[in-house]
């Protein structure tokens, strides 16, 4: 059985999950009015992932049998600048994403609630990618000031990603 506080952990994760999801249609948003379908198809998909994401806590919340709990958040319609802007702040919100699933998996490590670790491994994973993801983009927007041929080849490039649950959670 999970500790109230591991639970209350789990959950604000959930919640931070959906969020993400939230923030990223913030941005797809900021990218349409900017005429950047390409980035706001790249937004939108990445806020299918961070709600696939979320669902990934509610069914293992549920699988230990413990209360899933939903909370409101907050406004995440922030004034993007830039586009690049809007990455650097992709970027700082998956840093603080990052810290926080560190900090669930030590409070889970303290309690030797192992199958909450072994969930969590996949989220510690999923971080190093993301950030991974985004530091790369904007390198590639910053490469592409100057020249903006380049960014609208960035955007037909993210025009084509689309949305594709990793197959080994077909069970979740
Ligand atoms: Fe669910 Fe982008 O972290």
């Amino acid at each position: 059985m999970l500790s109230e506080k591991l639970v209350a952990k789990l959950n604000e994760q959930l919640n931070y999950e959906f969020y993400s999801s939230h923030l990223y249609l913030s941005m797809a948003a900021y990218c349409a009015g900017e005429n950047l379908d390409g980035f706001a198809n790249f937004f939108l998909v990445q806020a299918e992932e961070e709600k696939f994401h979320g669902m990934k806590f509610f069914h293992f919340i549920d699988d230990k049998d413990a209360t899933i709990r939903f909370s409101g958040f907050e406004d995440p319609s922030a004034k993007y600048q830039s586009v690049l802007h809007v990455f650097e702040e992709a970027l700082k919100h998956e840093k603080f994403v990052t810290k926080n699933i560190y900090a669930l998996m030590e409070l889970a490590t303290e309690e030797k609630e192992y199958a909450t670790i072994s969930f969590l491994n996949w989220f510690v994973d999923e971080q190093v990618e993301e950030e991974s993801m985004f530091n790369n983009l904007i390198q590639k927007i910053k490469a592409a000031a100057s020249d903006p041929s380049a960014l609208l080849l960035l955007d037909m490039e993210l025009a084509k990603r689309t949305f594709t649950p990793p197959a080994a959670d077909t069970t979740n």
